[in-house]
């Protein structure tokens, strides 16, 4: 089992390079199940979550022609297995993202139903509608949902909540059903956007890209192109969280703040001086950040996905906080590891009261999920003494790096394996 060890260093200073987003490379990537051409895909983020969905595709026959650094071309005009395995589906819930572009191009699917995870039920009965209003026959069989349907037919779908995934799904399906879709409500998170862009590279007819409603004209077939993913926001407003927390001055690299809106504001209420170019972020940190109330919510409003990182700069800034969890019922795994470390921090139901500490205390802490483990490292950042981090395998699925990253940048943080 692999850990990481972190020493508080005072400020970072420096520049870091964002990778590509992982919400956006999983969904490209199951992209290519609508094409017999090759997809190109750019600026991909090495981590397990990629490799994953890359073991899925070939599990189903898909040929990785190129998988350099950052670089994907693959293959599916081969597909001879339309199913997604309990295997993967288990380490990665995205896996039911090949559910629409398979049906869609070969006619049916199964996938292993996903089931709850550690923040919360997650159900996927928005996907399973649509593609249902699409003409689809939808079985529910030893664990698995197996979707069949000639072809799609193209359908007026209100989605009862915004979701990111399902209007990814309904998203690709739609391309190649037989008439129009209209997708309402329909998730306008950017990782969806570049989705879109890429199927219309494509070849794909979509209407309202960055809106909630997505008018698809279907198309016969689709073909291959070539794409860079969008920038990782998260991690961008991950890494901008640790300098808010340690102080410094450091530039972003390649990153989208105009994706960002929400998050920059929070940071400049912190106290945070922010500037940003068209792919550049700067932030300029010089004092205790101050408290700032969050509210997580659909994009463009802040992200679910920041939470946890905004939950831990609380933790340590000036006055006290109301964090509130709108989208996901059980998010908050980091409260009583970083209550552990010294935070005063009480949750209820959605709601945590964070009563800011002027110092936390290392010591060895563990999460169950991605971004939960993100803020034990912002944590570990400003404690006094060390941090260990484990079971970090959930920060890989999606920190290209996270040590290297933090480290370039004046953070003492290693990687260390168990004997
Ligand atoms: N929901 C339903 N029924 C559905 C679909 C969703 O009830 O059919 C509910 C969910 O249970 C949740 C809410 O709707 O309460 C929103 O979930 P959504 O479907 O938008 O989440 P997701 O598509 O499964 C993606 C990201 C998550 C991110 C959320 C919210 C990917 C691969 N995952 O998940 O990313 O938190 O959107 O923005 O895109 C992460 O990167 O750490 C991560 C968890």
């Amino acid at each position: 089992m692999e850990k990481l060890k972190i020493r508080a260093n005072g400020a970072l200073n420096g520049e870091i390079t964002i990778s590509g987003a992982k919400n956006a490379a999983l969904p490209l990537l199951c992209a290519s199940l609508l094409t017999r051409e090759t997809l190109h895909l750019t600026n991909v983020p090495m981590l397990r979550d990629v490799k994953t969905t890359q073991k899925l595709l070939q599990g189903m026959g898909a040929r990785v022609l190129t998988d350099n650094v950052h670089e994907f071309e693959i293959n599916c005009s081969n597909i001879n297995h339309t199913c997604a395995p309990y295997d993967l589906v288990k380490t990665m819930r995205a896996s039911i993202l090949v559910l629409g572009p398979t049906l869609a191009h070969f006619g049916e699917a199964q996938v292993s139903l996903p089931g709850g995870c550690a923040i919360g039920s997650r159900p996927v009965d928005q996907h399973l509608k649509g593609l249902e209003a699409m003409g689809a026959d939808i079985s529910i069989e030893h664990g698995y949902v197996k979707v069949r349907a000639q072809q799609l037919q193209g359908a007026h779908i209100v989605m009862d909540m915004v979701t990111v995934t399902g209007t990814e799904n309904l998203l690709m399906a739609a391309t190649l059903a037989n008439g129009t879709t209209i997708l309402e409500n329909a998730a306008i998170e950017p990782e969806v956007t570049d989705l879109a862009d890429c199927l219309v590279k494509m070849g794909a007819n979509i209407q309202g890209i960055g809106t909630p409603t997505l008018t698809i004209q279907g198309v016969d077939k689709l073909h291959g192109c070539s794409h860079s993913v969008v920038p990782d926001r998260i991690e961008a407003g991950t890494f901008l969280c640790a300098v808010a927390m340690t102080g410094g001055k450091v530039v972003l690299k390649k990153a989208a703040p105009k994706t960002m809106q929400a998050v920059l504001e929070k940071l400049s209420e912190a106290g945070a001086i922010i500037e940003v170019g068209d792919d550049w972020i700067a932030i300029d940190m010089h004092q205790r950040p101050k408290a700032v109330d969050v509210r997580t919510l659909p994009y463009p409003a802040f992200p679910t996905d920041m939470q946890a990182q905004f939950m831990v700069m609380n933790a340590i800034a000036t006055g006290s906080s109301k964090v509130v969890e709108t989208i996901f019922e059980n998010r908050f795994m980091h409260v009583p590891e970083l209550n552990r470390m010294g935070a005063q921090i009480s949750a209820e139901g959605n709601t945590a009261i964070i009563q800011g500490v002027e110092q936390l205390s290392g010591t060895t802490v563990m999460a169950t999920d991605l971004r939960a483990s993100a803020s034990l490292v912002l944590a570990g950042l400003v404690a006094s003494g060390e941090t260990t981090i484990e079971r970090i395998y959930h920060l890989d699925r999606g920190y290209e790096n996270i040590e290297q990253k933090l480290g370039d940048v004046g953070a003492i943080i290693e990687r260390v394996h168990d004997h």
